[in-house]
């Protein structure tokens, strides 16, 4: 895992954007999984930006979202469909038909959700997934004890992420009780994962992802098991980890590196003779 750090919460965000963004530019026809909750709504704010100020397209990206509350029209305020249009689909050029969230009203959720997975197949596999994490250590809606190789499924919440969510609904009631999900095993097919953690409240939960052992009690240490993963996390979410003085210390070699490169490239592009 590349663990990156900032000294707050708007850079990290910036920072994750930036990631998306050069993605986007390098294959504009690339496949994005993208996350809900408050961690990512600045990152979403800064690529709203890029498109609209720098010309960032989005006009060929497929995306696909991780999770869905069982029984949420799209039209709820609270449904992850209604999240991502209000703040990212509608302030950029991408195609409503290209954006993919799994249906919280879907008739045979089964059914549903194996379309999910084939449609993510289809699409040549996700580049980039975009993941939060919940106090618990979760991912999507992948709670403590969730197979480290499933696929989407219809998951009961925690007690604890039902609390959490609670501030979004108004009270613990009016959080729904399921949630359809992208499985472990879904998420580590993507070829890249983004993991953003914000605030100290996620503090305990990233030292375990990326410092603890691999386990399905903290379904985010499944991480440690894929080849590409860049953790970017603020000082408040990284304060609980034990080698944060060598995760600083191997992105200054790499920036270092990023140097020596470009002057490389400069001196090789000077006039011949
Ligand atoms: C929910 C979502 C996760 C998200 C988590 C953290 O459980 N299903 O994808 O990572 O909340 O949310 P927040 O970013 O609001 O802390």
């Amino acid at each position: 895992m590349r663990v990156i750090i900032h000294p707050d919460p708007q850079s990290a965000s910036i920072r994750a954007a930036n990631w998306i963004a050069e993605l986007v530019r390098r294959k504009p026809a690339c496949v994005l999984g993208l996350a809900t909750g408050s961690t990512p709504i600045a990152t979403y704010r800064e690529l709203a930006r890029l498109h609209q100020e720098e010309g960032l397209d989005f006009s060929r990206v497929t995306t696909f979202n991780l999770d869905e509350y069982v029984g949420l029209p799209p039209t709820h305020p609270q449904s992850y469909r209604y999240f991502m249009d209000e703040n990212l689909f509608r302030e950029i050029d991408i195609p409503p038909q290209n954006t993919n969230v799994p249906d919280g009203r879907a008739l045979d959720f089964e059914r549903h959700c194996e379309a999910y997975e084939r449609q993510i197949k289809a699409a040549g596999n996700i580049d980039l997934q975009l993941l939060g994490i919940g106090v618990d250590g979760h991912i999507a809606f992948n709670e403590p004890g969730s197979s480290l190789g499933s696929r989407t499924r219809i998951k009961t919440l925690a007690w604890q992420t039902v609390q959490d969510n609670a501030r979004f609904f108004g009270s613990e009631a009016d959080v729904p009780r399921m949630a359809i999900t992208m499985g472990v095993g879904t998420i580590l097919d993507s070829r890249q994962c983004l993991l953003l953690a914000l605030g100290s409240s996620k503090a305990d939960a990233i030292a375990a992802t990326v410092e603890g052992p691999v386990t399905a009690q903290v379904t985010a240490s499944a991480l440690q098991l894929h080849r590409d993963v860049v953790v970017i996390l603020d000082e408040g979410a990284a304060s609980q980890l034990k080698r944060r003085e060598y995760y600083v210390n191997v992105e200054s070699v790499q920036r270092e590196l990023e140097n020596v490169r470009s002057a490389n490239q400069k001196n090789n592009q000077g006039p011949v003779g």
